[in-house]
């Protein structure tokens, strides 16, 4: 069973989630209508795994006798100023995410609750994966620049560094 303490903060991560899921799929569409197609499948991609994460709570807090909270969601932003622009956002956001899960760890184990502690080690190990990436990424942007013909092949070859990364 859960106490309402880490109950509040799993219903606190669903929020989160669900959150970056909506948040990279604006960065999706955006991509989209900038005929970069292949950042906009890496993206809509991610945005479907981040709702995963966020199933993956719901199923947990239900099964432990809580009651996961779907809740509202903001606007995320419709435009972003360049390629680059969009990863920093999204790497920013994987280090805030990272910051939350450790947060949840933290009071499980000032709670004792091993359980949901096993749990979110699920978590901590996703976030060591999606830095990465993410970093590598944005090595990969920093290298192009302004390239027009980097830039092509970037959008071209994202899904395979997705696979490798
Ligand atoms: Fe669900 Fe990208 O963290």
């Amino acid at each position: 069973m859960l106490s309402k303490t880490v109950e509040a903060s799993l219903n606190a991560q669903i929020e989160v989630e669900a959150s970056s899921s909506q948040f990279y799929l604006a960065m999706a569409s955006w991509a989209e209508n900038e005929g970069m197609n292949g950042v906009a499948t890496f993206l809509y991609r991610h945005s479907d795994e981040e709702r995963d994460h966020m199933l993956k709570l719901i199923k947990y807090v239900n099964e432990r006798g809580g009651h996961a909270e779907i809740p509202p969601l903001e606007k995320p932003p419709k435009k972003f100023s360049s390629l680059k622009a969009v990863f920093e956002q999204l790497f920013e956001h994987e280090l805030e995410v990272t910051n939350q899960i450790h947060g949840v760890v933290d009071l499980c184990l000032q709670e004792k609750d091993y359980t949901t502690h096993n749990f979110m080690q699920w978590y901590v190990s996703e976030q060591i994966e999606e830095e990465a990436l993410a970093r590598t990424i944005l090595d990969r942007l920093n290298l192009i620049g302004n390239d027009k013909g980097g830039l092509y092949l970037f959008d071209r070859d994202i899904e395979n560094l997705a696979q490798n990364g």
